[in-house]
C-alpha cells in the first residue's frame, strides 16, 4: 500500500486534506494523525473490518482493546447506554484533553474494537487536527498509538513513517506533539474509579474532581483493593528498546558515577552503549548514544522527549542502555511508568 504523507497546519487544518482523510476512514481505511498526547493509528470505530486492519497494521494482539475517539461529548451516548455521573463530571472538567474514560459498552460498539470486552474506552482529544478528522470520518475513530506493537509510541510524523509506512493509507503530519505520553486512563466500571494508566492528568486531580478516592496501583491510600482492574494492554511488552535497558535510582552524583562505571565495563566487553539522562549529567557519559530528556526537573519537557529518546537507541544499534530516573510528581508519574515498562522493571540502586 502507498502511504500518502500530508503536512497539515495544527491550528487551522486544511479542509481539503481533512475531507480526503475522512473519506479514507469512511471507506474502512487507516489514517495516522496527531493528538495532543502521541500520534494515533485511526480507523472507523464502528466498522469491524477497520479495527481488524488496525490490529494487522500495528502487529497487535486482537485481545488488546482500542480507544474510541470522539469530538463531541454527546457522541459518547451512542457508545454506552450507562454513562455514570462520574463520566460527566470528568468530561465536563477535562475534555477535550488527555483523558480516556472506560464505561460499559453499548451494542453499537463492535466487540472487535473492544478486544471482546463489554466495556469501551472513550477519549475526546483537544488537538484541532484530531477533532476535524474524527468529525470528517463519521464521529468515531478507534486509534491505538501509531507505533508497531511493543515499540515506543510515536510523537512525530517521521516516527509514524518509520513504523507504519506502507501499512496505512495516510499520515497527517502536524509536527511534534505537545505532551508526549499517552492519555491518562480511568476505569469507571468498578465500585471505585481506578487509574489504569498514568498520564498528564494526575490521579490526585481525578480524585479532586470526583470528590472520592481513586484506585492507583491496586490500592487506595495504601490499602490494597481486592481484584483491582488493570488495562489489558499492560500485560504486553511495551516501549522497550532492543538493547538491555536498566534504570539507576538514587542521588544524582551517585547515579552518574554508577552509570560511568557501567559504561566502562560494557565498552570493555565490546557492547554498543546508550544513556538516557538529563542535560546536566550528559557531558559525563562516554557512550555511543546519549539521549537527553531536557533540563533536570523539567518533567513536561522530559515527557515530550521520552519516546523519541527511547527510539534513538534502536536507530543506533545499541545493546546496553542505562537511564536516570525522575520524580513522580505531576507528569513524572507517567514518565516513570513508561520508563519502568521500557526497562522491563530493571531498576538498580546507585551505590
Ligand atoms: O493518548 C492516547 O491515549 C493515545 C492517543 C492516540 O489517543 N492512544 C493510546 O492507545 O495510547 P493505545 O491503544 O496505545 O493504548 C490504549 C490502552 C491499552 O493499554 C488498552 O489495553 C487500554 O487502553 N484499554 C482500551 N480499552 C480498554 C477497556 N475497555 N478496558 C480497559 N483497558 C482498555
Ligand atoms: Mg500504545
Amino acid at each position: 500500500m502507498e502511504t500518502a504523507v500530508i503536512r497539515i497546519d495544527k491550528d487551522t487544518p486544511d479542509p481539503g486534506a481533512i475531507a480526503r482523510a475522512g473519506e479514507i476512514l469512511r471507506a474502512g481505511g487507516l489514517v495516522a494523525f496527531p493528538t495532543e498526547t502521541v500520534y494515533g493509528l485511526g480507523g472507523d470505530a464502528l466498522n469491524p473490518e477497520a479495527s481488524r486492519k488496525i490490529y494487522e497494521a500495528k502487529g497487535r494482539p486482537s485481545d488488546n482493546p482500542l480507544i474510541v475517539h470522539i469530538a463531541r461529548m454527546e457522541d459518547a451516548e451512542l457508545l454506552s447506554d450507562a454513562l455514570p455521573e462520574d463520566f460527566y463530571a470528568l468530561g465536563r472538567k477535562l475534555w477535550p484533553g488527555p483523558l480516556t474514560i472506560i464505561v460499559p459498552a453499548s451494542d453499537r460498539v463492535p466487540r472487535s474494537t473492544t478486544g471482546g470486552l463489554s466495556t469501551v474506552a472513550i477519549r475526546f482529544p483537544s488537538h484541532p487536527v484530531a477533532q476535524a478528522l474524527i468529525l470528517a470520518g463519521g464521529g468515531y475513530v478507534a486509534a491505538p498509538s501509531a507505533n508497531r506493537s511493543g515499540r515506543p509510541s510515536t510523537t512525530s510524523a517521521e516516527d509514524c513513517i518509520q513504523d507504519l509506512s506502507g501499512r496505512v493509507d495516510m499520515i497527517l503530519d502536524s509536527g511534534p506533539v505537545g505532551i508526549g505520553v499517552e492519555s491518562t486512563i480511568v476505569d469507571l466500571t468498578g465500585e471505585i474509579p481506578a487509574l489504569l494508566r498514568p498520564g498528564k492528568i494526575t490521579p490526585q486531580r481525578l480524585a479532586e474532581i470526583l470528590g472520592k478516592p481513586v484506585i492507583h496501583d491496586g490500592a487506595v491510600k495504601g490499602q490494597a483493593v481486592e481484584g483491582a482492574p488493570k488495562a489489558p494492554g499492560m500485560k504486553y511488552r511495551h516501549y522497550a528498546p532492543k538493547g538491555v535497558f536498566t534504570l539507576v535510582r538514587g542521588e544524582v552524583p551517585a547515579v552518574r558515577d554508577r552509570i560511568v562505571r557501567e559504561l566502562e565495563q560494557a565498552h570493555a566487553e565490546g557492547y554498543r552503549t546508550g544513556v538516557l539522562c538529563f542535560a546536566d549529567t550528559a557531558p559525563a557519559f562516554d557512550a555511543d548514544c546519549v539521549a537527553v530528556l531536557g533540563p533536570r526537573g523539567d518533567l513536561e519537557e522530559a515527557a515530550r522527549n521520552l519516546f523519541r529518546a527511547l527510539r534513538s537507541f534502536d536507530e543506533n544499534g545499541i545493546d546496553r542502555i542505562w537511564g536516570e530516573t525522575t520524580s513522580e510528581e505531576g507528569v513524572g508519574l507517567a514518565v516513570m511508568n513508561r520508563l519502568t515498562k521500557a526497562a522491563g522493571g530493571r531498576i538498580v540502586d546507585a551505590i
